[in-house]
């Protein structure tokens, strides 16, 4: 019998060679795929499928080169960085490795469990004999990270996290996401979290003051919120919450999936900010754009508590840990050291957050306001939806009041760059360039920025500068 036979099959060598073309894609990814996102970004003319020219600059289907500040935090070295690559291509050519290691010890992980262990004990000493368990998202990372923390703690039951927090969409996570539009429809939420706003010492005191501190399993964070546009903690917030948990015994979870490792120009910005963490979550750019790799760091007790003798496949998952996500995760962490990428990130970042503010207070009435940390910014853009005229037309009024960061981030890709929405702000993008970005990139981005907003000087210009069929389009999308 030769082969089995399915109409239209599409085979990897048509991908390969591209004879899969864009067009093709598009239809695909329509028919069977996110359909609407896939409709609102071809609306915005944004769609793609990208090539990519380097690293750091893609191609559009029409030819438009782009530079990409996106990649939500997870692209640390842009797409196809040569070192990753080479390395890669050899580990491919000369596996001799089993890919699913469940049920035996394997070099790879082995190799990254140590590294990371030895990463954050170099910055926080108590962590030299910490436990690592690998997992394949940033939501399934903090999964285990309230798991483990119940385990510690069996009978306490609450568990304290802030304002616009964003820890994933798996059903806990979500639930500590405390966003209606991500939480709506999926009830009932996980009960017993209590949620304050981000640097409210005195809340989350009065909290565990209301709660009796025994009840109370854990207080998850991130060090600084970045699906909530960039916010940074104030200033002794971080250190106060750790010595609450210090001198308490609540587990203190940080979630760096977007800050650590570099990001905003510190290898664990927890730390970076006071805190001894009992539990860190690690993700994105772990992966080096590459794979999925998510890390719980647990101090060994917790560890120990959940997978101790007979337990120790208590909590497990079949892909976490593999062969092909350690090799990439292990050369990424390679690079990130090697090439210094945090201290880059610092250097860099300061140098664009100070031209962004230079840029919004040319511009006010287009940026109001702009907020970084190392290779992680974002810009606000004001708020129109108040204009009378966009009042006028209640549809509009309300697409502009949604997702006016859509009509920004069409402008800034008209202008040649690629920034990311965040998920629970608006009004806010966010750009989040790889940390090898070259320097004369790096300047021609934020080049991009100033002429965008020179040529959005007033936000109300983004109405203007947005043709009739795509506002068209995008109301009736939207409505
Ligand atoms: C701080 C933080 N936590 C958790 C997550 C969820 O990670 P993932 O999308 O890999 O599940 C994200 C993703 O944006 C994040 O930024």
């Amino acid at each position: 019998m030769g082969p089995m036979s399915v109409p239209s099959f599409v085979r990897t060598d048509e991908v390969l060679s591209e004879r899969y073309t864009s067009a093709r894609a598009l239809e695909h990814e329509m028919a069977h795929g996110n359909t609407d996102l896939i409709r609102a970004l071809t609306i915005l003319g944004c769609v793609g499928p990208f090539k990519t020219v380097s690293p750091w600059e893609y191609q559009d289907p029409s030819g438009k080169r782009l530079i990409n500040t996106g990649g939500y935090s997870a692209v640390p070295f842009g797409d196809g960085y040569p070192p990753l690559v080479q390395f890669m291509q050899n580990y491919l050519e000369h596996l001799h490795t089993i890919g699913l290691p469940q049920q035996s010890a394997s070099t790879w992980r082995a190799a990254l469990e140590h590294n990371l262990v030895k990463l954050l004990a170099s910055q926080d000493a108590s962590h030299a004999d910490s436990k690592v368990f690998f997992s394949n998202s940033g939501a399934e990372a903090n999964e285990a990270a309230i798991k483990f923390a119940k385990a510690t703690r069996p009978k306490a039951k609450h568990i304290l996290n802030f304002r616009r927090a964003y820890h994933g969409k798996t059903q806990m996570t979500m639930s500590l996401t405390p966003n209606p539009a991500i939480q709506k429809d999926f009830g009932p939420l996980e009960p017993n979290i209590h949620t304050h706003p981000y640097g409210d010492l005195d809340a989350v005191k009065s909290t565990i003051k209301k709660l009796g501190s025994d009840n109370v399993v854990a207080i998850i964070l991130e060090p600084l919120q970045g699906e909530a546009g960039v916010i940074l903690p104030p200033e002794g917030f971080l250190k106060g919450i750790s010595d609450i948990c210090q001198a308490t015994g609540i587990i203190l979870i940080v979630d760096e999936i977007q800050s650590g490792l570099g990001r905003v120009g510190s290898w664990f910005a927890s730390i970076d900010g006071g805190m001894s963490p009992d539990i860190i979550t690690l993700a994105k750019p772990l992966g080096g754009g590459m794979s999925a790799v998510g890390a719980t760091l647990y101090r060994k007790w917790i560890f120990d508590k959940v997978l101790g003798g007979l337990d120790c496949k208590r909590h497990s998952n079949t892909f976490g840990g593999n062969s092909l996500a350690m090799a990439v995760g292990l050369k990424s962490l390679e690079i990130l050291v090697d090439e210094n990428l945090p201290e880059r990130s610092a250097r860099m970042g300061k140098i664009a957050l100070d031209r962004l503010k230079g840029i919004q207070q040319k511009y006010p009435e287009f940026i109001t306001e702009v907020r970084g940390k190392g290779m992680l910014m974002a810009m606000v853009f004001r708020d129109i939806s108040k204009l009378g005229l966009i009042q006028a037309n209640k549809d509009l009024a309300e697409l502009v009041a949604e997702a006016s960061g859509l009509l920004a981030l069409r402008q800034f890709y008209q202008n040649g760059l690629i920034l990311n929405l965040s998920l629970n702000s608006t009004r806010t993008l966010r750009m989040t360039p790889a940390l090898t970005m070259p320097e004369d990139l790096f300047n021609e981005m934020l080049n991009r920025v100033e002429v965008t907003a020179r040529r959005n000087p007033r936000a109300s210009r983004l109405l203007v500068n947005t043709p009739p069929k795509t506002l068209m389009d995008l109301v009736k999308f939207a409505t």
